[in-house]
């Protein structure tokens, strides 16, 4: 939540930050703001978005060398231009940027209140930068002695960048909890909450860790201490990010773009991993693990959203083939309520950007239980790649829209692997089996090729449904989390409400919503429960409900009963979610396109939920 750049060196900062904070706007987009110091210090910012930001500082003098900018998404304090970063210090002298929560804010407002400091906003990012400027003054040290001794008395995540009048060649940086990377360039240096805003100046880069402060001055080195003083070498990684993976390559949104990248995505997260020729799966960054895996009594995955619906798809690929017992847990909750864990648990966070707060906390407690941790992360560098034991990367490249598509995918074929290797380690499949299902997951790229063919029927299917309040996605076994994200990609980015279930629990309750109003997505896909769910289908029917049905290229028995009938072609049963996601992402993406929605920024929404 929230994007944050920083830029200091040779170069004008304005147009540098306001470019990466279109890169991050995906973060948040409630307020937007910059600061920047050109022997004053000068600070614009509104409520709105990037493009409002710009508009609100046309015509006003934006130059200067050294810089910082802020898309907010807001945590206390409503979106407004107040509430807006950056915040001032009390003298107006410095001004600061913020990821993050502080949550002892209020006792320390207070106690600054009754010392006769006043607030212009609501936020928790204004207390700490009086609290900054205090312990400046009244104890006369300078900007970092003052950030550490302020940040040592606060509770809570924090990415924070400074810049101060009096000291115009420095820029100031903290993290703790929330992300921040710091770009090395000719003499100058950049700042962001991730690496999309510095790519285009500078492949080498330094992801700071928890505590650490980074003090960066035009033609110096970079100097990185901890909040205690500590004196800490910086780790110096190359950036392998280009440049056309974070633009929209002619795509109308990026939603899209992402959507018709899977068949790349699902190729890269297999690549190098798995040999049909070879019968070999083999996921290089938990080979070290494969035994901890094999020997697990239990698996337990934590994720937060898309990526807890990947981790039920996992359930049902590691029990089926691993026959291991795993628990799928929504990391919010498996944190506060006492979780039994034992030390032979293996306890897998499965994030796309690597940096959701709840995920990360579950973990943490989880490694402090003794656990051996592991992740599925997209984002190279970030938090849970960096704190897990091992873990496997999806390579899904970046995703810039915030209704998860490509790392969806991308995850479930990590946890396929992961399945298969276990499965075949163990012995708990037979090698024909095996085999058949390596050849097949091989085939999944292009069959997801031809899923996307379907587009221009589901143009049409949405043209139709776009004004429905309401609908129902159902599937049955492994289909169910794909109903289940179906129905979230809807609403996240239409705002129809939509519900997932399990098509035999419909009768336990929404079929009571079921009219001729009702369009009712079902998964219905030729395997196991295929007769019960054409069962479904017609009790769905009988009630008047629009049947739109996802089925198996060639179908015959749904398509007398179906008022729609999307086909995808034929694979394997533990993975057909992988194709039948596919007509679900276009579905919601044209519903919420001819509903005039903001596909790639719906409301209230931020891609990486770095606050509880
Ligand atoms: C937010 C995003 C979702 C994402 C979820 C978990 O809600 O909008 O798309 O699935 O966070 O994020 P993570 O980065 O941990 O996968």
């Amino acid at each position: 939540m929230c994007g944050i750049v920083g830029y200091i060196g040779k170069k004008q900062a304005y147009p540098i930050l306001i470019n990466g904070l279109y890169r991050l706007e995906y973060r948040g987009y409630d307020s937007a703001g910059v600061a920047i110091v050109n022997k004053d210090l000068k600070l614009y910012k509104t409520k709105g978005k990037v493009a409002d930001l710009e508009k609100h500082v046309q015509g006003q003098d934006v130059s200067g060398n050294v810089g910082i900018a802020h898309t907010r998404w807001a945590t206390h304090g409503e979106p407004n231009d107040v509430n807006a970063h950056p915040h001032y210090s009390p003298s107006g002298k410095m001004a600061m940027i913020h990821n993050g929560i502080i949550e002892n804010y209020a006792a320390l407002k207070e106690e600054l209140t009754n010392r006769g400091y006043t607030f212009t906003s609501d936020t928790d990012t204004e207390v700490l930068i009086h609290l900054i400027e205090d312990i400046k003054v009244n104890e006369k040290v300078d900007v970092v002695e003052a950030l550490q001794t302020a940040l040592n008395q606060v509770v809570g995540a924090y990415a924070i960048v400074l810049i101060s009048e009096d000291e115009p060649d420095t820029l100031i940086a903290a993290r703790k909890g929330s992300p921040l990377v710091v770009g090395v360039g000719d003499g100058d240096f950049y700042l962001a909450s991730d690496a999309t805003p510095i790519v285009e100046h500078t492949k080498d880069v330094v992801y700071l860790n928890d505590e650490e402060i980074a003090i960066l001055k035009p033609g110096s080195d970079l100097q990185i201490r901890t909040i205690s003083n500590q004196v800490k070498t910086p780790y110096l990684e190359k950036l392998e990010m280009s440049l056309s993976a974070i633009a929209k390559g002619g795509f109308p949104h990026f939603m899209l773009k992402e959507i018709y990248e899977q068949p790349r995505s699902i190729r890269d997260s297999m690549r190098g991993r798995i040999s049909v020729d070879k019968d070999i799966v083999s996921l290089g960054g938990l080979k070290d693990y494969e035994d901890k895996l094999v020997n697990a009594k239990r698996i337990i995955l934590v994720a937060c959203g898309t990526s807890w619906h990947a981790g039920l798809v996992g359930e049902y690929m590691l029990e089926s083939m691993a026959r291991i017992p795993v628990e799928v847990e929504y990391a919010s909750e498996f944190r506060y309520r006492k979780p039994v864990i034992y030390e032979d648990d293996v306890v897998i966070a499965i994030s796309q950007s690597g940096e959701t707060a709840d995920t990360i906390a579950a973990i943490t407690m989880a490694k402090e239980k003794g656990a051996t941790i592991l992740g599925i992360c997209n984002v190279v560098g970030s938090t849970i790649a960096r704190i897990t034991d091992a873990g496997s990367f999806t390579h899904a490249g970046p995703e810039i829209g915030v209704a998860s598509t490509k790392a969806f995918t991308a995850q479930v074929v990590i946890l396929v692997q992961m399945a298969l290797m276990i499965a075949k380690k163990k012995g708990s499949i037979t090698k024909s089996q095996f085999h058949e299902m390596v050849y097949q997951l091989d085939m999944i790229p292009s069959k997801i090729e031809e899923a996307l063919k379907v587009n221009d029927l589901i143009k049409e299917i949405s043209e139709k449904y776009k004004n429905s309040p309401n609908a129902l996605y159902l599937g049955r076994g492994v289909n169910y989390p794909v109903a289940l994200e179906g129905a979230l990609k809807l609403k996240e980015i239409s705002y129809i409400h939509a519900e997932g279930y399990p098509a035999a629990e419909m009768k336990h309750g929404p079929i009571a919503l079921i009219d001729e109003d009702m369009p009712v997505v079902v998964i219905a896909t030729k395997y196991g429960t295929y007769d019960k769910i054409i069962s479904n289908i017609q009790e769905v029917k009988a009630r008047k409900g629009k049947i739109i049905a996802v089925v198996t290229k060639g179908d015959k028995e749904v398509r007398k009963m179906a008022d729609y009938v999307i086909e995808i072609p034929e694979t394997d049963e533990m993975l057909v979610p992988l194709v039948a996601t596919i007509p679900l992402q276009l579905l919601s993406y044209h519903i919420a396109v001819l509903r005039g929605c903001n596909v790639d920024q719906p409301r209230n929404l931020a891609k990486s939920v770095t606050v509880e």
